[in-house]
């Protein structure tokens, strides 16, 4: 149980003392308690859906004002009931006793722990990812307010809440946020009481079937309170755009919105100074210049907005890793009132110039090809609680493969990712909706589409508008509208893009919609999905009911000559890692169900085979070489994700990936990078060479990626044969008629006529070992940062055993914890954090952390029968002298 004192000095600890700037921002993440029930607790419920029959008091006209600040016009606002709810809730109440739920600190995904659902006809299959995602969960957590606080703003900002959240404090209903995806803000200022407890409770109702893969459930991103002068910069206040900026000269036009919610008028003088931001202390570095400085008188309870702009010569521009460099800028506002500064606000952004066209999109003056991929929000064995680590570990990896831009697949990504994408040099289209009006399942978004869509709309463009990543705002995902007669949502959504952001252009991605469908015309960025590469369109997919699709490209950009067409999903390649079946299919591209095992659910790793709809990524660089006005595309997907697992639903997991779900690259990594980094002098040969006892004898096809132009093979020293590549129409090298012998593969690759790489694959002794490597010996020792510990079974050379699937077995010594593991095997059904975990196709994860307040090494063992173990040390830097002295 946690003592009065350890809350007090909890509080006392993050809440410092006020300091000059006039805000305190606090986050809330520690000291919550929860419970989860499958069946209603509680007697209330946002809105009566088909999954929740029964009397319980709908609470829908009491949440719907929280959407005001976000709806245009007010006669459309809504008004609560001057009644309060009449359900009584005991875990509203201070005194309540939830001494027995669980702690917890946030971000939190209660589902992620499992254990999975195995087998059909469960609660949640496949699809959703097998995890407990459903169910009411109720976080309570207690707080306290100074005397020095007395007269401020008090809100609660909650950076993602999944789903159907509804905020108490001491008893009182002050709002909340359906969406889960969203991030949004509660005014606690009327209910709280200074100088005593204050007890939040905040209900979260996560509904089954409502999503097409793994939503994740609960607190699962930050929870701050805010703390400001009754006359602030308003909530995401600010918005900062560089149109026509150049390496000479850059307008940057700053607004600010200031919200005056005192009782009288004020007068307040808004000054803002631009910083250079330093990428190594992620603060604001040197000054650059400042605004002019404006005054304005606000009458009580109202808003008021300032334009100003400052032009900066010679300015650090912001632009896309690798051929440009992230340049960042910091805008610091503040708020004078009386000599006195009241509140200090800083704005992120970047100086840059984006060109959307015909022929491509040009940043800064440059055309960047969009090497892009889409990535859902899950961290695989992590679930949905975003970690900044595990974030900034996927991008490091999607960055050395070469790609320059994502797309947030389909919803609002935590602030904190849009903040790693500027900082990395990430091009971003940020996607707000999966569905519309039409379903997609029965408790989808499409239940709160008439109520919430402008609002969630214009939240997203609000709080996301100031990252320079951001060239594109997505209102929908291959929504149900496409193909209708007219399209007066597109077009509505279209126009809050607009009026929220008349910098940059809205999409929609079109996996049916056509040029002469009006959805189309609403759209300013043509996103298409899968028709660009053409859909069912050749012969091995001729069997396949379903849309048929030629390339339809030229089809756009003939009827939007002057748009900027993408691919937004492409592929939808399937493969597991280090998994390969035979026969190899004679074909450049062709439907899973030619080489994968229903009884294994797994699909082979040739990178050939796809969804009925998609394609091989060879198909797609054809098409987007054939048609170099393509703006270029983002491939369905980068990362593996929890849930959608096709075409094998009683998986977990998908098998879309370039990378597994636990990080680890499967051979499509190397033909993407082959593409996109062609400077990368590397070959990969796809396939292993531990057939023995299976395949003596048999055709066991080798493919290789590289950039080269010529490649030979050499099968225990005897060519295979010299393949010289045809450019623009082949993408790998193949040797289909590969006869297994154990022994030696070797690949040499020549590029303009010299010798380019070479690899030599090898069939590997019997395991003896493991190998353990972290991909960082140091981290902070602050409860959040991570340590990724990719394990791997070797023989006595030390060559990694392709096809090892041994038992390992994590411990730790030391200040340090087992987070989760994994081996990114779609069909491997032992929960996240679990320390025992099999090898799969001769590797696994651990997922490792320093305690929270600790300073110092520890070692994690991992240890197999029958094999050696290995063991890893890692260094914690101690963050917080005080906490690791007491530790
Ligand atoms: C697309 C869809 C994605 C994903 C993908 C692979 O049609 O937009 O969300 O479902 O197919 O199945």
């Amino acid at each position: 149980m946690l003592s009065l004192r350890t809350v007090v000095l909890s509080v006392l600890l993050t809440l410092g003392t006020v300091d000059a700037s006039g805000r305190e921002r606090i986050r809330l993440n520690q000291y919550w308690r929860f419970k989860r029930w499958e069946a209603n607790p509680d007697g209330v419920v946002y809105d009566k859906r088909q999954d929740t029959p029964g009397t319980a008091q709908v609470l829908k006209p009491w949440i719907l004002p929280s959407a005001n600040n976000f709806i245009r016009d007010p006669a459309k606002h809504y008004k609560a009931p001057s009644a309060k709810p009449i359900a009584s809730i005991p875990y509203l109440s201070l005194t309540y006793n939830d001494s027995s739920w669980e702690q917890v600190e946030l971000p939190h995904d209660w589902a992620v722990k499992g254990p999975f659902y195995t087998g059909d006809g469960v609660i949640v299959g496949g699809g959703m990812g097998r995890l407990p995602i459903h169910g009411i969960g109720w976080y309570r957590r207690k707080f306290t307010i100074y005397p020095e606080d007395e007269g401020k703003k008090i809100y609660l900002d909650i950076d993602g809440a999944m789903s159907y959240a509804i905020v108490w404090i001491n008893n009182n209903l002050v709002g909340g946020w359906p969406f889960g995806y969203n991030s949004f803000r509660v005014d606690l200022t009327p209910y709280v009481k200074t100088g005593s407890y204050n007890q939040l409770a905040i209900r979260l109702d996560n509904p089954i079937q409502s999503s097409r893969w793994y939503p994740g459930g609960g607190i699962y991103r930050d929870v701050w309170m805010t703390k400001v002068d009754e006359t602030h910069v308003a909530q995401w206040g600010t918005f900062i755009t560089t149109e026509g900026a150049t390496a000479e000269k850059a307008t940057v036009q700053l607004s600010v919105q200031v919200e005056n919610s005192a009782k009288t008028a004020r007068t307040v003088q808004v000054l803002t100074d631009v910083h250079y931001f330093d990428p190594k202390t992620r603060k604001p570095g040197t000054a650059v210049g400042s605004f002019p400085l404006q005054t304005l008188t606000i009458s009580a309870g109202q808003k008021q907005t300032v334009n100003t702009s400052l032009t900066i010569q010679n300015p650090q521009l912001w632009g896309p890793s690798p051929s440009q460099t992230p340049h960042l800028h910091v805008a610091v506002t503040r708020l004078v009132v009386d000599n006195q500064t009241i509140d200090t606000y800083s704005t992120r952004f970047g100086i840059r110039a984006f060109n959307a066209t015909g022929t491509g999109l040009f940043v800064n003056g440059q055309r960047i090809y969009l090497q892009g991929v889409n990535q859902h929000h899950d961290l695989g064995a992590l679930g949905g609680a975003f970690n900044r680590r595990a974030a900034q570990r996927q991008l490091e990896i999607l960055a050395e493969l070469g790609v320059n831009a994502l797309r947030m697949a389909h919803n609002p990504p935590a602030p904190e990712l849009l903040d790693l994408a500027d900082e990395m040099g990430f091009l971003v289209i940020d996607e707000s909706f999966d569905c519309w009006a039409k379903s997609k399942n029965p408790n989808d978004f499409h239940l709160i589409f008439a109520d919430w869509a402008e609002a969630d709309m214009r939240s997203m463009l609000r709080r996301d508008r100031n990252h320079p990543s951001i060239f594109a705002w997505s209102t929908g995902n291959e929504v149900g509208e496409q193909t209708d007669d007219t399209a007066p949502i597109a077009n509505t959504l279209s126009a809050i893009v607009h009026s929220e952001d008349p910098t940059r252009g809205s999409t929609a991605s079109m996996n049916v919609a056509k040029p002469h469908h009006p959805f189309a015309s609403a759209l300013d960025v043509l996103s298409i999905n899968y028709q660009g590469e053409g859909i069912r369109d050749t012969g091995p997919y001729a069997p396949f009911p379903g849309t048929r699709t030629p390339p339809i490209y030229p089809d756009f950009h003939k009827a939007f000559p002057s748009a900027l067409i993408l691919a937004s999903e492409s592929a939808a390649t399937i493969s597991t890692r280090g998994t390969y079946f035979f026969p190899v299919a004679n074909l450049s591209s062709a439907p899973q169900y030619n080489s994968s095992s229903p009884t294994l659910r797994q699909v082979s790793s040739h990178d050939l085979y796809s969804t009925p709809f998609g394609a091989s990524p060879d198909k797609v660089f054809r098409a987007q070489d054939a048609h170099p006005f393509v703006g270029g595309e983002f491939v369905w997907t980068g990362f593996d994700y929890l849930g959608e697992p096709t075409p094998y639903y009683t998986a977990r997991s998908s098998y879309f990936g370039i990378v597994d779900l636990a990080g680890f690259k499967k051979d499509r990594f190397w033909l993407y990078q082959s593409r996109w980094r062609p400077e990368v002098k590397s070959v990969r040969i796809v396939g292993h060479w531990n057939w023995q006892g299976k395949r003596e004898g048999q055709v066991t096809a080798l493919h290789a990626y590289s950039s080269a132009d010529e490649a030979e093979m050499w099968v225990n020293g005897v060519s295979q044969g010299k393949r010289v590549r045809k450019k623009g129409e082949e993408y790998r090298f193949r040797w289909d008629e590969v006869v297994y012998q154990p022994g030696e593969v070797k690949v040499v690759t020549w590029k303009w006529g010299e010798e380019w790489a070479m690899s030599v694959l090898k069939t590997t002794g019997k395991a003896v070992g493991l190998r353990v490597t972290a991909d960082r010996a140091e981290i902070e020792g602050d409860g959040d940062d991570l340590s990724f510990l990719t394990v791997e079974v070797v023989d006595a050379d030390g060559l990694v055993v392709p096809d090892a699937e041994n038992a390992t077995s994590f411990a730790v010594q030391g200040a340090g914890q087992i987070v989760a593991t994994d081996n990114g095997d779609p069909y491997d059904m032992a929960a996240f954090p679990s320390k025992e975990r099999k090898a799969f196709s001769g590797m696994a994860l651990g997922i490792v952390r320093a305690k929270r307040g600790s300073g110092g090494p520890f070692t994690v063992m991992v240890t197999s029968p029958g094999l050696s173990g290995a063991n890893v040390t890692i260094t914690a830097r101690c963050v917080d002298q005080w906490e690791c002295e007491r530790a």
